[in-house]
């Protein structure tokens, strides 16, 4: 028997400081016109020297677990999806299992870097369909300027820090729909974290050549994120035999407004329906989905009922879509 699965809450957790452009302006050869001009981003949030990803995730968590009406306890599995863990290990998802309570709960983190959240999803959907489980914690949390080199005009002005969880439940309804996702190691190069790994452990050599911080090239992965956000979305569409006019909404990954145009341009979708927060949180990597998610339903955007696709690419490179009848 297949069970369905379907999200019953949804929470965010976002830092109160905000890094604007024009601070940016002050610490590398840039400009707000570059910025907006070239990537939609106005303004970033920056977590505090003291909060790491378990921090964020576990506010996020229980706002989701509040708005789904459960206890901590009836939660069977915990899954986030970061690439900027509290530490290597152990996951962060088990220090998130602890902090709120969820002693019944499974944990691991999954890194699928900005696809994480289409990943986390798709996993919980599995587990809920076979009636594995019936409560999983999906939370899509980064911090990515605790890896953001700050003298890196190339990079620094894209990045900001946030968390969005969802609990998916085993539902009467359908939910969630379908799921796909896919990668493409070859580009692995393309975006990467290279020192402090098992590659090339930490040393006062990688620190001084400055590669425990993010890596990218960024036309590359310009290059096939154009390409694959409508990949993921077609295939999805194919696969779960819906059409696109039946879609209400798109949220798509969060990393520049040229990239996302070009997917709803591509797909035929309006921009009138599809989710943007880049302009105030830039690129959170994981949480941009989630956080999009949940800001466009407390604002009315998207309603009961709504067919929602969303969609992402990242580091791997990886990319997927998953879509959703949203019932909250
Ligand atoms: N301010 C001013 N000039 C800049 C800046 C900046 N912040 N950054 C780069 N430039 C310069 C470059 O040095 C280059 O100068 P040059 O021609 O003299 O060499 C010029 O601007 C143009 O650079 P391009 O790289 O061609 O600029 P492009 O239009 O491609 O935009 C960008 C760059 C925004 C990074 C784009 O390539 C992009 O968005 N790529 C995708 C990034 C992405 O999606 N990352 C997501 C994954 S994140 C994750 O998984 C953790």
């Amino acid at each position: 028997m297949k069970y369905n699965a379907g999200i019953t809450g949804i929470g965010i957790s976002i830092p109160k400081k905000v890094l604007t452009n024009k601070d940016l302006e002050n610490m590398v050869e840039t400009s707000d016109e570059w910025i907006v001009s070239r990537t939609g981003i106005k303004e970033r949030r920056i977590a505090d020297e003291n909060i790491a990803a378990s921090d964020l995730s576990t506010e996020a968590a229980k706002e989701a677990i509040l708005m789904a009406g459960i206890d901590a306890k009836d939660v069977d599995l915990i899954i986030v999806t970061t690439v900027t863990p509290d530490m290597l290990y152990p996951a962060t998802a088990a220090i998130v299992q602890n902090n709120i309570g969820a002693v019944n709960a499974a944990a691991f983190d999954v890194s699928a870097g900005c696809t994480g959240f289409i990943y986390g999803v798709t996993i919980a959907t599995q587990f809920i369909e076979t009636g594995f489980y019936k409560n999983i914690l999906v939370i899509g949390c980064d911090l990515l300027s605790k890896v953001t080199d700050f003298t890196d005009r190339n990079t620094c002005v894209l990045f900001g820090d946030g968390c969005g969880a969802v609990l998916i439940s085993r539902t009467e309804e359908k939910g969630i729909i379908d799921e796909y996702i896919m990668a493409d190691g070859s580009g692995a190069d393309f975006l990467s974290l290279p020192a402090g790994g098992s590659r090339m452990p930490s040393t006062i050599e990688t620190v001084n050549k400055r590669l425990h911080y993010t890596f990218m090239n960024g036309p590359e992965v310009f290059k096939f994120a154009v390409k694959a956000m409508p990949e993921a979305v077609t295939k999805l569409i194919e696969k779960s035999g819906f059409n696109l006019s039946s879609i209400d909404y798109l949220i798509p990954h969060q990393a520049n407004i040229r990239i996302i145009e070009s997917a709803a341009k591509r797909l035929g979708i309006s921009m009138d329906n599809v989710g943007i927060t880049l302009d105030k949180y830039g690129n959170m990597s994981s949480a941009s989905i989630p956080v999009t998610l949940y800001e466009d339903f407390k604002n009315k955007k998207i309603k009961k009922g709504d067919n929602i696709i969303l969609v992402g690419f990242g580091a791997g490179l990886t990319y997927g879509a998953v879509l959703i009848k949203w019932m909250l």
